[in-house]
Formats: structure tokens, C-alpha cells, sequence
């Protein structure tokens, strides 16, 4: 119940003033705290070395994707197909702007995935795992996983087990989480530390970023 107040507090209340921050903003990047542009770009850049990723041509999907920084990073620097969700309305609106040649879709993650028809080489879900709680998180997983092809991979980022106490965080992930995934036979599963790969982080420290490539 505690929990549920606190994620519709985070989605409903706060996530709708940062978006009206950054309407106003002469830097709309990011939709969160003291995260820029840059920043994001950075991550976007430093995952796709470290994968050695070939986006050319590729779909990205970006799952809660703000106002689509990380899409116009992707379709300005490796010539991608951008398709984004967000639930808010303003930062949908944003995206369009950001990436014009996008498909953007205004609602909940799941429904979108529901519904979907496209496949993908990439699909982002950057701060936003711990939105949704355990069960969501799992059905969220396996639906992106079906979305794949092969060689494509799923990035989900800022990650905090259960260990850690971060108030911006409603449902941390689980220690065990990922076990799962690391046994599959058609899955290739990488976790990074985030500050080791991003360089200096501005929130948690331990903060991790997954990959989980699709290699059937
Ligand atoms: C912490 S922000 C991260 C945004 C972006 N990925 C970034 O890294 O800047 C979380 C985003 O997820 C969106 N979001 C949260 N829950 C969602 C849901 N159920 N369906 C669609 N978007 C959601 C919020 O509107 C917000 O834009």
C-alpha cells in the first residue's frame, strides 16, 4: 500500500513537475534531477562501444523515454529508426520535436507492449525498471524479449537491488533478479556498474546497467 502511494507520488506528482520544468527549460534533456543531455547521450554512446552495437538502420525503442534525447542521439548519430513511449503527455510532446521521423506512442508500457508489431535491435528502459513492481518487472522483461531479434538487445538501466535504500526508487530490484536470464541458453547477459562504465555518476554509486542480448 506504502509503496503504490509512493509510485503514484513519483509518476502522477513528481515526474509531471519535472516535465513541466523541462517544457520551460532552456535544456530539456532530461526528465529527471540533475540529469542533462549530455549525460544521457554519454550512456547512449558508452553502451554502444561497449557492445560494439551496429545501429545503422536499426529500430530503437526507448521505454519511458522522456523527451527522447537518447532516441535523437541514436537517429542523429547512427542513422536509427526511433519508436518511444512515455505516459506523459508533455514529454511526448517534446520527443516529436526532438526527433521528428519517430514513432512515438503516449501511455503505459505494458499496454504499448501489448499491441506492438515492429521488432527491435535495442530497447532502452533507462530509469524506469523500479516504476513497476516485481511481477510487472518480470512481465515487462519477457515481452521485450519476444520483440528482439536476433543479436538485438535489451538495456535496462540504473538498477538497485533491494539492498539499498534510495528514495526515488519505489520498487528496487531484487538481488536474485536477473539469475534467471543468466541461465538461458538464447541469452547473452552482461551487467556493469554504471559509474565504471559512464564515468562519474551523479546518483547511487553501485548503480548497475544490464544487457541482455537476444542470440538464439
Ligand atoms: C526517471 S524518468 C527516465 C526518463 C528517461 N528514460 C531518461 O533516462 O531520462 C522515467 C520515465 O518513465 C516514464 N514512465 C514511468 N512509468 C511509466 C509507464 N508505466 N509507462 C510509460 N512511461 C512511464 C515517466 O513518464 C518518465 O518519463
Amino acid at each position: 500500500m506504502f509503496n503504490a502511494l509512493k509510485n503514484f507520488f513519483h509518476i502522477k506528482i513528481v515526474m509531471n513537475l519535472y516535465s513541466l520544468r523541462n517544457y520551460f527549460s532552456e535544456e530539456p534533456g532530461a526528465v529527471w534531477l540533475n540529469l542533462n543531455s549530455s549525460d544521457l547521450e554519454n550512456m547512449v554512446s558508452k553502451v554502444v562501444k561497449h557492445k560494439g552495437l551496429d545501429l545503422d538502420g536499426k529500430n530503437i525503442l526507448d521505454l519511458g523515454c522522456g523527451t527522447g534525447t537518447m532516441l535523437k542521439y541514436a537517429v542523429d548519430n547512427y542513422n536509427s529508426n526511433a519508436y518511444g513511449v512515455d505516459l506523459i503527455r508533455l514529454n511526448i510532446r517534446q520527443a516529436k520535436k526532438h526527433v521528428p521521423s519517430g514513432n512515438f506512442y503516449r501511455g503505459d508500457i505494458i499496454d504499448y507492449l501489448d499491441k506492438v508489431d515492429s521488432k527491435f535491435d535495442l530497447v532502452i528502459l533507462y530509469g524506469v525498471i523500479g516504476c513497476f513492481n516485481l511481477k510487472q518487472q518480470k512481465a515487462i522483461i519477457e515481452k521485450i524479449l519476444k520483440y528482439l531479434n536476433p543479436g538485438g538487445m535489451l538495456w535496462i538501466g540504473a538498477n538497485l537491488y533491494n539492498i539499498f535504500d534510495y528514495k526515488f526508487q519505489t520498487y528496487p530490484v531484487p538481488v536474485d533478479f536477473y539469475e534467471d536470464y543468466k541461465s538461458r541458453n538464447s541469452i547473452v547477459f552482461d551487467e556493469v556498474i554504471e559509474e565504471e562504465l559512464f564515468g562519474k555518476h551523479k546518483y547511487e554509486p553501485k548503480q548497475t546497467s544490464v544487457m541482455i542480448t537476444y542470440q538464439p
